[in-house]
This record gives C-alpha cells, sequence and structure tokens, in this order.
C-alpha cells in the first residue's frame, strides 16, 4: 500500500479507501494501492467483507486524464494498467461492495463494476464520459456495463457520456442499493449481509441475463449507430464504442476486452483525443488568473440585481434563479418588466413540456425573481448585472446611480459586448467594483461568459465573478478590455471574409457549407440572420469611422439592412426562412451580391471549400493571435474555451488556436502572408503568428512557457 491507498478494518469489514486529491484519479500509485491492499484484506483471516470507497469529495473520477494526454501525443505510457487489477477484484474470496459518492466516472466506474456489489449515496453519479475525450472506455467497462444494465442503456450511456444519477443507476441494475446516512457504515451493513449468504458471489463478466438474444442484437446496434450519429455529429468515438460494445454481446469476455483495448489505443492516439484532452484541460485552466489566488476572497453572492429586463437581461435572471440566487429584476417601465417576465415563463414552460423542469421547479424559480421597477431593495444586492441595449452614455449614467444605491461592497458588472468597461467605470466612485459580464444569447444556456477585467477591476471582484459564473454553471475567461474584448473581436475578420468571399465568387450556402462541414455548429450567415443583421450593421458604422481608408468594406451587408432584411426575425437576411425556421437559398440575394459585386469592379469566380477555409478560420486565428499578443487573452488556451463555447468551433478540433498548432502556424503564416500579397492590410500577419512561424513553435508552447509568470495563481 500507499498513501494514496488506505486500509483498517473494523469489525471483519476491511475499508480500503482512495485518497488521490482532487478527484481520487487512477494513477499508477492508486492501481498499486488497491491492488496490495485487497491483497492484505483477502488473507487476512478476521476478515469476512471489503468495502471500497473514496475519501474526500468523490469516488473515482476515472483514469487520470494526464497519463491519457501523455498516451495521446504519443508517450507509450499513461494508460492505466487495470487488467489484472480488475479480475482480482472480481475474484476476490470475499465480498467486495463498491461505496459511491461524488462521481464514479470512466475508469472509476470500470472499478466498481468489477465488484461483486455496488451502494451509492442518493446523489451519486455514474457513468462513462470518455467519449467526451475522445476515446472509449479502456478497462473494460463496455463489456462489463452491457452485462450489468442491458445493452441498450449501456449505449446510451456510452454514446452520450452523460452519467446516471444513483436511483436511475438503481434501476438500471447498475448498483444493488442507496445508502442513506454515513455511507462507510452503510456500505459496511451491506457488505456483512452479503458475506453472511451461503451463495457464490456475482462475477460481472459472468453474467449473460442482460445481453440482448442474437436477432434483436442488430436493431439495437443499428439503433445505437444513428444515435451516435445525430446526437454527436463529427465524432468518431461514439461510433467506436458502440463497435466495443457489440464485442460484448457477440464475443467471449476476454476476446470483448481485447477489441475494446484496440479500439480505446487506436483512438487514444486520434487528433479528436488530443483536441478535446486539451479542450478539457484548457477549460479548467481558465480560472488560473494571475494576481488571484487560493487567498482572494470573492464576495458572497445571494441576491443580484438585473437592470434591463430584455432579451440579455431575462436570460440572465433565469440563470441565476437556476442556480438558486435571487434576483431583483428592473427596467425603465412597467410595461418592460411585464414583457420580459412573460417571456421568462414561456422560456420555463417550454422546458416543463421538454421534460427539463417540473411545474413546481419553475414556480420556484420565478419566486426568485422580485419584479419592480425603480431601484427599491437593490440596497440589498450583492452584484448587480446591467443589461440595457448598447449605448456608452446610457450605461455609464446607469451605472452612476448603481453607485450611489447599492452597498458600498457590492459589484457592478456591465453586460456589454462592445463597450469600454473603464470609462463606465469612471461613472462611478468604485471602479475597482467594476467589471465587465459579457454574456452570450440566450444566456440561461449559453455557457461562455467573458470577465471583462477594467484597468481598475480588483483581484477580489474578479474571483467574485470567476465564482459567480461557476455557480451559474457557466465558464468564465478573463479577458482585456479592448473593442469586441476577444471574441466578438476575432469574429469581425472571419464574418468580413465571409462576406468578401460571397462578393467574390462563392454563395452564402457555400461558405456556410462548408463552414458546417469544417465542424462549425453553424454557418456564418446562418449565424448572422439569426442574430439580426441590424446589430451588426450598428457595429459597422462605428467600426467604420475608425477603419483605413481605402480598406475593403463589405458591399452587401448593409444593402440588405437598407431593404429591411434584418434576418430570421424579418424572415429574410442572407437567406430566406420558411415557417420551421429553415434558410433557404435566395435568388433574390444571390442577384443583388452579383449585381453589387459586378458595379464594385470584382473579377468573380469558384472557389473550392478549402480555400473558403483557409480564408475564414485562418482570419480568425490571425486575429486570435493578435489578441493574444496585445494581452486581450490570458492564453491561447483562453481562445480556444470562449470559440469552443461560445462561438461553435468544433471542441474535437481544440478550438481555433489549438487547431492553428495541428495545422501548423508555419503553413498558416505562409497562406496568410499570401493572403496578405493578394488581399492588402487587412491580411497582415500578427507578429506573433510569425515569431511563432519562425520559431517553429506553437500557441500550446507559447502558453506552457508563459504559465511560469502564472506561478502562484491558483483557482
Ligand atoms: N484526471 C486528472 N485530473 C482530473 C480528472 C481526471 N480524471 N478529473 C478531474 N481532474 C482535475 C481537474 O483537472 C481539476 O484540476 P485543477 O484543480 O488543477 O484544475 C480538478 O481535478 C477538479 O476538477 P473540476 O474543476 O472539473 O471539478 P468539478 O468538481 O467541477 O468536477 C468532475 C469534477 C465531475 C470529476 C470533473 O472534473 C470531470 O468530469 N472529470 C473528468 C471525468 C472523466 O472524464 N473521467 C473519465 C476519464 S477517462 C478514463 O477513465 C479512461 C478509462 O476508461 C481507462
Amino acid at each position: 500500500m500507499n498513501q494514496a491507498v488506505t486500509l483498517s478494518v473494523d469489525r471483519g469489514v476491511a475499508l480500503i479507501r482512495i485518497d488521490n486529491p482532487p478527484v481520487n484519479a487512477l494513477s499508477p500509485d492508486v492501481i498499486e494501492g488497491l491492488d496490495a491492499a485487497l491483497a492484505r484484506a483477502s488473507d487476512d483471516p478476521s476478515v469476512r467483507a471489503i468495502v471500497v470507497m473514496g475519501a474526500g469529495r468523490t469516488f473515482i473520477a476515472g483514469a487520470d486524464i494526464k497519463g491519457l494526454e501523455q498516451l495521446a501525443w504519443g508517450s507509450q505510457s499513461g494508460a492505466p494498467e487495470m487488467h489484472e487489477l480488475l479480475q482480482k477484484l472480481e475474484d476476490a474470496p470475499k465480498p467486495v461492495v463498491m461505496a459511491m459518492h461524488g462521481t464514479a466516472l470512466g475508469g472509476g466506474l470500470e472499478v466498481a463494476m468489477a465488484g461483486h456489489y455496488r451502494v451509492a449515496t442518493p446523489d451519486a453519479q455514474m457513468g462513462q464520459p470518455e467519449v467526451n475525450l475522445g476515446i472509449i472506455p479502456g478497462a473494460e467497462g463496455t463489456q462489463r456495463l452491457p452485462r450489468l444494465v442491458g445493452l441498450e442503456k449501456a449505449i446510451e450511456m456510452c454514446v452520450s457520456g452523460r452519467p446516471l444519477k444513483a436511483p436511475d443507476a438503481l434501476s438500471a441494475g447498475l448498483i444493488d442499493g442507496i445508502v442513506e446516512g454515513d455511507l462507510a457504515a452503510g456500505a459496511a451493513a451491506f457488505a456483512v449481509e452479503m458475506a453472511s449468504r451461503m451463495e457464490p458471489h456475482p462475477k460481472t463478466r459472468e453474467r449473460q441475463d442482460k445481453l440482448p438474444p442474437a436477432d434483436a442484437l442488430p436493431g439495437m446496434l443499428a439503433a445505437g449507430r444513428d444515435l451516435a450519429r445525430k446526437t454527436r455529429r463529427n465524432l468518431e468515438a461514439p461510433l467506436a464504442v458502440v463497435d466495443a460494445l457489440e464485442a460484448a454481446a457477440t464475443l467471449p469476455f476476454a476476446e470483448g476486452c481485447a477489441r475494446e483495448r484496440d479500439i480505446f489505443f487506436r483512438l487514444a492516439a486520434s487528433e479528436q483525443a488530443k483536441a478535446l484532452i486539451h479542450a478539457f484541460f484548457a477549460e479548467r485552466g481558465v480560472s488560473k488568473v494571475p494576481g488571484i489566488s487560493k487567498d482572494t476572497v470573492a464576495t458572497p453572492v445571494s441576491v443580484v440585481g438585473i437592470v434591463g429586463a430584455g432579451t440579455m437581461g431575462g436570460g440572465i435572471a433565469m440563470a441565476c434563479a437556476n442556480a438558486g440566487i435571487h434576483v431583483r429584476l428592473t427596467d425603465a417601465t412597467g410595461v418592460a418588466l411585464e414583457t420580459g417576465l412573460t417571456t421568462i415563463q414561456k422560456n420555463y414552460d417550454v422546458s416543463v413540456k421538454r421534460g427539463r423542469f417540473t411545474p413546481a421547479m419553475v414556480e420556484e424559480r420565478m419566486a426568485r425573481i422580485s419584479a419592480e421597477v425603480g431601484y427599491e431593495g437593490f440596497d440589498r444586492v450583492d452584484l448587480v448585472v446591467e443589461a440595457v441595449f448598447e449605448n456608452l452614455a446610457l450605461k455609464k449614467a446607469i451605472a452612476a446611480d448603481l453607485d450611489k444605491t447599492i452597498k458600498p461592497g457590492a459589484i457592478i458588472a456591465t453586460n456589454t459586448s462592445t463597450l469600454d468597461i473603464d470609462e463606465i467605470a469612471s461613472a462611478t466612485e468604485r471602479p475597482s467594483r467594476v467589471l465587465g459580464l459579457h454574456f452570450f444569447s440566450p444566456a440561461n444556456v449559453m455557457r461562455l461568459v467573458e470577465i471583462v477585467r477594467g484597468k481598475s477591476t480588483s483581484a477580489e471582484t474578479l474571483a467574485t465573478a470567476l465564482a459567480v459564473a461557476r455557480r451559474l454553471g457557466k465558464v468564465g475567461v478573463v479577458v482585456g478590455n479592448g473593442p469586441g474584448f476577444v471574441g466578438n473581436r476575432m469574429m469581425f475578420p472571419y464574418m468580413y471574409e465571409a462576406q468578401f468571399l460571397v462578393e467574390d465568387g462563392a454563395t452564402p450556402q457555400q461558405v456556410d457549407d462548408a463552414l458546417t462541414s469544417f465542424g462549425m455548429a453553424m454557418g456564418i450567415f446562418a449565424v448572422d440572420d439569426m442574430a439580426g443583421l441590424d446589430v451588426a450593421w450598428r457595429v459597422r458604422q462605428e467600426l467604420n469611422q475608425f477603419a483605413e481608408p481605402g480598406a475593403r468594406r463589405p458591399l452587401v451587408a448593409d444593402r440588405l439592412c437598407e431593404m429591411g432584411r434584418f434576418g430570421q426575425k424579418t424572415g429574410k437576411g442572407w437567406y430566406v426562412y420558411s415557417e420551421d425556421r429553415k434558410p433557404n437559398a435566395d435568388p433574390e440575394v444571390l442577384s443583388l451580391i452579383e449585381q453589387l459585386a459586378v458595379a464594385g469592379g470584382i473579377q468573380r469566380r469558384s472557389f473550392t471549400n478549402e480555400e473558403i477555409i483557409e480564408r475564414t478560420i485562418y482570419a480568425l486565428v490571425n486575429e486570435g493571435a493578435q489578441v493574444l499578443d496585445e494581452g486581450l487573452a490570458l492564453r491561447a488556451a483562453d481562445i480556444d474555451v470562449i470559440y469552443t463555447n461560445g462561438y461553435g468551433f468544433p471542441a474535437w478540433r481544440g478550438g481555433p488556436m489549438f487547431y492553428a498548432d495541428r495545422v501548423g502556424p508555419g503553413k498558416i503564416y505562409e497562406r496568410v502572408s499570401a493572403f496578405h500579397r493578394e488581399f492588402g492590410a487587412r491580411w497582415a500577419p500578427a507578429p506573433l503568428l510569425a515569431r511563432l512561424a519562425q520559431e517553429g513553435t506553437t500557441f500550446k508552447e507559447l502558453d506552457r512557457r508563459r504559465a511560469g509568470s502564472l506561478v502562484g495563481a491558483s483557482s
């Protein structure tokens, strides 16, 4: 044994406890320790039964993903060597009870399934989320899970990666009991009872009763593959996991395990695994911010004030209410508030219809939102999110009013996508307690929040914002204060380039198809139509004031707006929309594009999808490099988190900067330079991109080097 695993014996029950913080991941120490503890407990004549559980907040959250990352990048080690341990657990001469709390995920559930019995606390969750990392279970999970829950349920769990809650796990047959109260004591009592039974203790690998009959198999597999294709578009692992599960139903256990292992190792080395593991750690890295340490005290937030009951304000109110936070909502008029509340109620009704919430849950949430015109009660709020429309003077006036109304330590956050936070902070006497919280629409659904640090924003204010974002179930990324912050700033060259492409001869549909084939959740023209063309129109008018003389400007978008084609909300934009909100190509737009392009002297030609991707995605990458160099993003990985969580960039490509690394900054620099020669200033290569290309290094490596300067920072 070792420090990661301890053994104690009490009244004939051996308690093996795994203690490898933070989440008891299966490091080599844990595996070794478990093996040694199991041997000792098996040999000890005073022991009648064995209980395995996790110390701290959880059972075992899986294999050590750091090891899997090494494996993905070509190391020969990194995959947990579990086969022997699992066999020994299953063959143990005394009943082994796995006692789960927190999460039993991936390798954690695989260990649990090798025990003879499983019990869990009522709130425990268990699942096989490996596909979310681009791999499949690699410790015999695909062979044991269908033997416990049946093939259909196993497919659903492994393809979705979603865990089951204890009550569902009980009805599925994954666990044998739920322990209310003290888990160790309950599991020990259960173990003693099992030991007193005269029957052999069940070995999962020997079970056949839940496996489907041969004639039911093809239908189940076809449905599983269909599910994988439909719900996990572009991902390799969810399809591959069905192959491994098929082996459970068609091959003897040992051969099934060998099949699983082959698939596991093939996928572990794949591009998608590299990208998704990068995305996993990138997301966990965003809370490491210079100047914020474990000692930085976040302000407790129990009441949030929201100014503005429009789409954003309403969505933010729902996000808070869903997280158990009380909301004091205000707007300029009673009518606006009433409309906002009605929309919130309607959105909740949709959630009830979809089975996400019960009517009682909605009632509880609505009761957390109190709405009244004026600032009555704002003296009790800990944080205010101002979410009125994008108008600097208005936002400053509101900030000044709030400053006089709310208590001294409370925070003023402005939900803006473009405006200057320092300017807004200057209207108050508390600039250190002012920051930007850039939510994405719909704010109750989208995971991303850009946390905009002004020049005076304090560490405590940032720490509070990070904690609030986490509580709302969102990923908060700290960004610098510059026009468009990180996400929208990068969006502009990408969007412009797409528009130039259609003027140059592509069609909106072709560009969108190329982008969705690349993996973007939506094409840029469909996004534009959804957001409303008038929004970008207004921003363009502001930006045009700063545009360099002679710079190429999009010809078509303004004209569409002048024609009242604002996108989905007017039924027409780049596309024309049918009743079902599906975009259809509009001949009127195609001829308008051609007419304006020809009048503008543009030589039109056709484009390949590859050219489209280079022109759009490389524009995104080049701007990303610039944003990084200017310090608006702390890390390239932060940009990846922003794009995968807020802009529909495929996580399986890791994010735009990780994608750039995989293509090679050298190659991207070369193409960007060629575009620069062809199209002029707008394609000037970012100096950072040029540096990386010259040094033959990557954005990831740059992050690694810079991590030194983050020493002392932690979440
Ligand atoms: N390996 C290594 N580190 C892990 C880890 C793992 N399996 N799971 C979590 N961590 C680390 C995180 O990186 C983070 O580290 P940090 O504090 O240094 O940033 C810390 O644990 C806490 O993680 P979270 O911030 O995510 O904590 P939460 O409480 O929000 O969530 C969790 C906990 C639900 C366990 C979540 O971390 C999670 O989903 N982890 C991944 C689970 C998973 O995918 N397991 C399968 C692994 S693959 C596998 O098992 C293969 C097998 O089949 C062979």
